[in-house]
């Protein structure tokens, strides 16, 4: 199957760790029995279709397939790409305003592909929170939920920096990954997060294990004078930033970290403070889902010795 795609959507597709991550959860949903509607009426809505890659691969399974895009160019090319699918019925709407009780069906399946790290930039939460009144009771959503988690750490510039394909921000790690949220995606969610966070920052040995002086001797960090942020002697450290890694729950046996194109780590500035080797940093974090990165807000609130 050759695909008609704009430049956005080559990449997509052009990430094969996203699509197979996608592909195999669509085959598991399959093979599990689809759940209880009889053959005939099997029903997924493919939210944000883009190219419609997924409506393609849910095909094969489904009876039919609703498929929603607001970009006008790309449901032009999924109406093309997806002719020989009479099961298969692009729209071009908004899915936050879409009316889903016209379709006189609800959804066995919901396929949704809009997602960015910590769901901040994308709509994947409202517009879940939206069409999943439109979903049958023993209904299922591909993907099932995320986890969110976050790292203390210095890095080069002061405003938020994606780790995608085409860009590598410059920082170092100075703490152990604290898993901050989790959310399953048939749960109602609020939109607006909120969190508290204690950033573990590493002790002499973890410093050390890591080989910390080694690392930050590094030429990638030559530019920007780190070793002058250190003293390593009397254990003084700097953070300036945490580091929001998401890990996409596509089913119960498929956690799919950052792929070029789904969820790249994502770097936030926060006050930058001194800290020492050991100590427990809090932060406020707060930001809203779908909102864009520049709802988010963070506040260090204490910093807590050994
Ligand atoms: C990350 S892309 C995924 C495309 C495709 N499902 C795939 O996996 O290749 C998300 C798509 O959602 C569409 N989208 C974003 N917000 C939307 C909304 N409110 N209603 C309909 N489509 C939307 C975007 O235009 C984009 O094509």
């Amino acid at each position: 199957m050759k695909f008609k795609v704009n430049s956005y959507h080559f990449k997509l597709l052009r990430d094969f760790e996203r699509l197979s991550a996608f592909k195999e959860a669509i085959d598991d949903y399959a093979k599990s029995g689809m759940g209880k509607s009889p053959v005939g009426s099997r029903v997924a809505f493919d939210l944000g279709c883009g190219s419609g890659v997924l409506s393609y691969f849910a095909c094969p399974h489904m009876d039919r397939i609703i498929a929603i895009e607001l970009n006008n160019s790309s449901y032009q090319l999924a109406k093309e790409n997806l002719k020989e699918f009479d099961k298969i019925q692009v729209f071009n709407d908004d899915i936050l305003s879409f009316d889903f009780s016209k379709l006189n069906e609800k959804a066995d399946l919901i396929i949704c592909e809009m997602l960015d790290t910590a769901l901040i930039d994308e709509e994947e939460v409202p517009v879940l929170n939206h069409a999943k009144k439109y979903l049958k009771d023993d209904g299922k959503i591909i993907p099932e939920g995320i986890i969110n988690s976050a790292e203390a750490v210095f890095m080069n510039n002061h405003f938020i920096q994606y780790e995608d394909d085409e860009y590598s921000p410059v920082y170092i790690v100075l703490g152990g990954s604290i898993i901050y949220s989790e959310f399953n995606f048939l749960d109602d969610i609020d939109c607006n997060f909120s969190a508290m966070i204690d950033l573990k920052i590493y002790d002499e040995n973890e410093l050390m294990e890591m080989g910390f002086e080694e690392e930050i001797s590094n030429e990638r960090f030559e530019k920007f004078d780190f070793k002058d942020n250190f003293n390593i002697k009397e254990n003084k450290l700097k953070i300036n930033g945490i580091k929001i890694t998401s890990f996409t729950k596509l089913n119960e046996k498929i956690i799919c970290g950052p792929t070029p194109m789904m969820n790249p780590s994502m770097l936030v500035p926060i006050e930058e403070i001194d800290v020492n080797c050991g100590d427990t940093v809090r932060i406020k974090l707060e930001y809203v889902m779908g909102g864009g990165v520049e709802t988010i807000k963070t506040e260090i609130l204490d910093i807590i010795h050994n």
